[in-house]
């Protein structure tokens, strides 16, 4: 586990953990946001009268608000820098967070919603992306994980806040409001941070660039290295038509198809509705919600794992591995519903289910999705394709979510589960033989290697290796030393 650490310390200077804390942030903001409107709304329903409908509403109006941030944010982080979009969404977000807290009725609610929806979206893609384009090479993995990272503990504190605030006169609104806190956090500590290096190259900055990594990196030949690739990239001809061409299609695919299968293995149900489908096991309504903070805390430390050992072993063993979890412990939930014996010979084996379905999630699909996505595309498609992979991401959170009750209405619990089981095999057999290893190498030899090989140059293997024998190859070093 020392990996991560020792490398940070020899790569890295302190001022790049600054910048990542406050750049996950965003990461904050957007698990924060998913962890607190399910508590919440059970006070928000009576405080409005709020039909169906209208709950519906202020949850999926979040849902669509960061759509359309996504899409937005994917030209103004060019426009207008990786920097000063996340100023802007820390902004919106303090705004909205304190016009929620002030709603007067749903519908008010419902809009507010939306706006920091807005900032959601935003948040939730350039942040990776920022954080991947100033750190080393060695250590991206586990410092663009920071921000997956923040998503869960953001998770877990809504979980927190919503407990302790069960008993609070007027409790919805503090805990909406308290969502301005980071947004606040994010706003200011942005504006003393750097602009990314590769936006100022694309610039001609290059002097600014060159200051920038000498803030963050401790070696000055890795500095060097570093200018001369994202000089050679920039200079290479490419416009936004590029995005529907061939060359980039094999890597739009697999940020697209990361996108959807990270959200149809039903990860935000267990988010969402984790105390629902607890008490369908038939535990209490407070034992259900104590256990779901406990699910939230196992999803905050096994991220920690993978933050620390996703530059130490590669992304695909921790995708494969982690789907090959989630597809196990789905198929055990099913058993679990369908089998009265089973249910009474081993009461707690469909929360231990969940606790290895979220902890396969947290080391797997969850920070690979956003990692990936922020390392395959070339440099100068990389604001929009990005973009198209968070818009749907959260177009399939949306679906998964709004469809899930009306599912286990329609097939029952164990076919709903056995359902994502099987979408969980048709993730693994892409991943096994589509998603390509990214570690270790820069954001340049990445996009020059996918390069090649879509002109045949370089042989398939060398990048979608087996994830076996690459797992295997850096466990006997990590044995030896
Ligand atoms: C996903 C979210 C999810 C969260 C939970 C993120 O990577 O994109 O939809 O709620 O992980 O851990």
């Amino acid at each position: 586990m020392s990996g991560f650490i020792h490398e940070a310390r020899s790569e890295a200077k302190p001022f790049l953990f600054v910048l990542a804390l406050v750049a996950a942030l965003g990461g904050f903001l957007f698990g924060y946001d998913t962890g607190v409107i399910s508590g919440a709304l059970l006070f928000i329903k009576p405080a409005f009268h709020a039909s169906a409908l209208q709950q519906q509403a202020i949850i999926g109006s979040l849902l669509i608000g960061a759509m359309v941030g996504a899409t937005a944010s994917g030209y103004l982080a060019e426009a207008m820098s990786r920097k000063w979009t996340k100023v802007l969404s820390g902004g919106i977000y303090v705004g909205a967070a304190l016009w929620s807290a002030f709603a007067s009725g749903a519908t008010e609610l419902t809009a507010a919603r939306f706006v920091l929806g807005l900032a959601v979206g935003t948040a939730s893609f350039v942040a990776p992306m920022y954080i991947a384009e100033v750190a080393p090479r060695r250590i991206r993995g586990g410092l663009v994980s920071f921000n997956q990272l923040m998503i869960v503990a953001g998770i877990l504190i809504a979980y927190i806040i919503d407990f302790l605030f069960k008993g609070v006169a007027d409790n919805w609104r503090w805990m909406l409001g308290l969502g301005a806190i980071p947004g606040v956090a994010l706003a200011a500590g942005m504006v003393w941070m750097p602009h990314s290096p590769r936006w100022l190259m694309e610039r001609g900055r290059d002097e600014e660039a060159r200051a920038v990594l000498a803030k963050v990196h401790r070696r000055s030949e890795g500095i060097e290295k570093e200018i001369a690739d994202i000089r050679r990239i920039v200079a290479e001809e490419g416009s936004l038509r590029d995005i529907i061409g061939a060359k980039v299609r094999p890597m739009l695919i697999v940020g697209v198809a990361l996108a959807i299968f990270q959200q149809i293995v039903g990860i935000n149900t267990v988010i969402y509705y984790a105390p629902t489908i607890l008490r369908f096991t038939g535990s209490s309504v407070s034992s259900a919600i104590t256990q779901t903070v406990f699910i939230g805390l196992t999803n905050v430390v096994f991220t920690v794992v993978a933050v620390l050992l996703l530059d130490r072993f590669g992304r695909r063993v921790f995708l494969m591995v982690g789907t090959v979890g989630l597809i196990v412990s789905l198929a055990v939930l099913g058993i679990f519903f369908a089998s009265a014996g089973v249910r009474h010979a081993v009461p707690d084996l469909a929360l231990i289910a969940l606790i290895v379905y979220i902890a396969s999630f947290a080391i797997g699909l969850g920070p690979v999705f956003w990692l990936m996505i922020s390392e395959i595309f070339p440099l100068h498609l990389r604001s929009p394709a990005m973009a198209l992979c968070t818009v749907t991401n959260w177009g399939f959170n949306f679906l998964v979510s709004f469809t899930f009750l009306s599912l286990v209405g329609a097939l029952g619990k164990t076919g709903t589960f056995l359902l994502y089981a099987g979408v969980g095999v048709v993730a693994l057999i892409f991943f096994g033989t589509r998603v390509p290893e990214t570690n270790g190498r820069s954001l340049e030899e990445i996009e020059q290697q996918l390069h090649g090989i879509r002109r045949g140059k370089a042989s398939r293997r060398g990048a979608v290796p087996a994830a076996g024998t690459a797992f295997v190859s850096k466990l006997k070093g990590a044995i030896r030393e």
